[in-house]
């Protein structure tokens, strides 16, 4: 039901005679015959709920028609059941469903008359960049070509708003990550490896029933300052922070935190001054999120305590130096996708939170060695990262449950 009242309200947004099409991935070769797991595009699952890979859903005021992989004995012996085009009206709730590879020989029946065709090829840089690897993606780009107009600026707009079942999704998310984040700071320890304390989120997730909703992060002294080190293979030393960043995904919705802990259990002096500048940050750039509120109020929040903090560390001599120790946002849309849709810039503005946006807050610091800065400093990388929705009454940060405050750290990681 709710995939179609997504859909009607998508068709009321682009007018009378829109035709959409929506496409799904192919699953993707990793070497020989071995298949990456597969996961849906995700203006596709949100739009019609269906997982199987290699589908294509048409639909307009007037009809709704699914083309899907037909059933096949000895593939569903080897892969696994497919839904087959026999039972998709009743589960699916489509009018009529075709095999997948009739789709160019009935597509004209719902597409006559139309001269605008909403599309985006899943995976792809955008709506013009017929660069997919799914064949179908590509056709439909040289056949409709002058008709094709983009979906995503209109299914942007509503998948940036989240409702109740999509909030429990990424609250349910961001529990199960923030268990991880606390079982790997009770693991860690001097003479483990970055991969060991990898390994509790790989098993922590799948017995949650999820799985990464990206590749984690788990670096440890000067790697923290490679923004997306993931190679996650050495050893940890005593004295040095162990920076984390990793989230899941149930029922598609992700969870994105990060936290760095001490790996001995005890921050150092120099460590401590520079968490408590992050997390000083990042609270306060929570604290900036309401409704009505620039959507850059908490970078901007964040920026400032970072430069005010390093200048008063002697780290920084100006405002200008800034880029050299937080070079990235201090957050970004999160949903089904990890970095998920929606514009920040609405005519060259930043646009207002809104009830039922969920963003990231991420500040961090990250001081790689540099003879104009203290050795004690030197291979500090600090990032905290929480996932808030945006309410009525201001914010609920859904990723809460993973502590950050240095005494809290401090005591959990006593108890190993
Ligand atoms: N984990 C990706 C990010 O923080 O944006
Ligand atoms: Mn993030
Ligand atoms: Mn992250």
């Amino acid at each position: 039901m709710i995939h179609q009242k997504r859909r009607e309200e998508l068709l009321s947004m682009l007018g009378r005679d829109a035709v959409v099409i929506v496409s799904t991935n192919s699953e993707q070769k990793r070497n020989s015959d071995v298949t990456y797991p597969f996961r849906p595009d995700s203006n596709f699952w949100y739009l019609t709920g269906f997982t199987e890979p290699d589908a294509i859903a048409v639909f307009s005021k007037e009809s709704y028609v699914m083309f899907l992989r037909p059933k096949d004995e000895t593939k569903e012996i080897w892969n696994g059941i497919r839904l087959g085009v026999a039972l998709a009206p009743e589960t699916l709730l489509v009018d009529q469903a075709y095999d997948i590879d009739t789709f160019f020989d009935n597509i004209d029946s719902f597409t006559q008359k139309r001269s605008v065709i909403y599309f985006d090829a899943p995976g792809s840089g955008g709506w013009k960049d017929n660069s997919s690897t799914n064949i179908h993606n590509q056709r439909i780009h040289s056949l409709f070509e002058s008709s094709l107009k983009p979906l995503n600026p209109c299914i942007s707009e509503m998948r940036l708003i989240k409702d109740k079942e999509e909030v429990k999704n990424m609250q349910d998310a961001a529990d199960l990550a923030s268990e991880a984040h606390m079982s790997a700071m009770r693991v860690a320890s001097p003479g483990l490896y970055e991969h060991n304390v990898a390994s509790v989120f790989d098993s922590q997730f799948t017995n949650g029933n999820s799985e990464h909703s990206y590749p984690p992060i788990v670096a440890s002294g000067e790697n923290a300052c490679i923004l997306h080190y993931n190679e996650n293979n050495q050893e940890l030393q005593d004295g040095d922070l162990l920076l984390i960043d990793a989230g899941c995904e149930i029922n598609g919705y992700a969870s994105d935190i990060t936290r760095t802990f001490p790996i001995n259990g005890k921050f150092s002096e120099a460590q401590k001054e520079i968490y408590g500048i992050v997390l000083s940050a990042q609270k306060s750039a929570i604290d900036s999120i309401k409704p009505g509120v620039s959507c850059n109020k908490p970078h901007e929040t964040a920026c400032q305590i970072i430069t005010d903090g390093l200048i008063k560390l002697g780290i920084m001599k100006s405002p200008e130096d800034l880029t050299k120790f937080y070079m990235h946002g201090t957050g970004h849309w999160l949903g089904l996708d990890v970095h998920d849709v929606g514009v920040k810039l609405i005519n060259d503005e930043f646009r207002e939170f809104k009830s039922g946006m969920v963003t990231t807050v991420e500040p961090g610091i990250y001081i790689r060695r540099d003879d104009k800065i203290e050795s004690k400093y030197w291979g500090i990388g600090v990032r905290i990262e929480d996932d808030v929705l945006v309410t009525e009454a201001g914010n609920h940060v859904l990723s809460k449950k993973a502590v950050k405050d240095i005494d809290e750290i401090e005591y959990l990681m006593s108890q190993r």
